[in-house]
C-alpha cells in the first residue's frame, strides 16, 4: 500500500517533520511512504496512495500561501476516498499552528477525504488535529511525528488492504 506525504517547506523544518512522518509509516508492515514538495509530486504515486499527509508551516497563524495556493489550484487532482491528516511547524508553540492544522483539514474533507489524526483514541501521546513542531522542541518531539505517520498507516492498512491500488 501507497502512502504520500505534500509538504511546503522553505526552511528546511517541515521537510525533516516530513521525513519522520514518513519513517513511521513505514514502520507498518506492506507500506511504501514518500514524500514530495509541493512543487514535485509524483502524480502517478499520489494517485495509487492510500494515505495522503500533508505539512504545512505555520504563516501568520494559519497555512502559508503556497500550500492554499495548491489547494485553490488542484481542483482535479482527485484526493477522494483517501485517507488524510495534517501536521504543520511553526516558530511558537503559541504561534497558531492549530488554525493552520484546522485551515488544511478543512481543504481535505472538501477533497472528500477521510479525515484522520488517531485523536485521544489511541491513547498517549494525544494528538488531537495533527502534531505540531515548534522550532525548540523538533528533536525531543520527533517520536511523536514518527507515532503520527506510523497511527495513519495503520489505520488506512484496516480500511484500505483488502483493496487493489
Ligand atoms: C511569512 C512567515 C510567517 C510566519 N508566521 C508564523 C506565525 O504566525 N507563527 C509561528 O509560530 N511561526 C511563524 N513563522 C515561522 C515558521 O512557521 C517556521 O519557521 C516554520 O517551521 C518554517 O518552516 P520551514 O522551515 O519548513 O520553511 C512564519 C514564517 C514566515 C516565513
Amino acid at each position: 500500500m501507497k502512502a504520500a506525504v505534500l509538504y511546503f517547506s522553505k526552511g528546511g523544518h517541515t521537510k525533516k517533520m516530513a521525513e519522520a512522518v514518513a519513517e513511521g509509516m513505514r514502520m507498518v508492515a506492506g507500506v511504501q511512504a514518500e514524500i514530495f514538495p509541493l512543487d514535485s509530486i509524483d502524480a502517478e504515486f499520489l494517485k495509487e496512495s492510500k494515505a495522503v499527509v500533508f505539512g504545512t508551516p505555520t504563516y501568520y497563524a494559519n497555512t502559508c500561501w503556497q500550500v492554499k495556493k495548491w489547494f485553490d489550484e488542484s481542483w482535479e487532482t482527485d484526493l477522494s476516498g483517501k485517507l488524510g491528516g495534517a501536521f504543520a511547524t511553526a516558530d511558537y508553540a503559541q504561534g497558531g499552528a492549530d488554525v493552520a492544522l484546522q485551515t488544511v483539514l478543512s481543504h481535505l474533507l472538501v477533497k472528500g477525504m477521510l479525515v484522520y489524526s488517531g485523536g485521544s483514541a489511541l491513547g498517549q501521546p494525544y494528538i488531537h488535529l495533527g502534531p505540531v513542531c515548534s522550532k525548540e522542541t523538533f528533536e525531543q518531539s520527533r517520536p511523536l511525528y514518527v507515532t503520527f505517520g506510523e497511527r495513519i498507516a495503520q489505520k488506512a492498512q484496516e480500511l484500505f488492504a483488502k483493496q487493489k491500488s
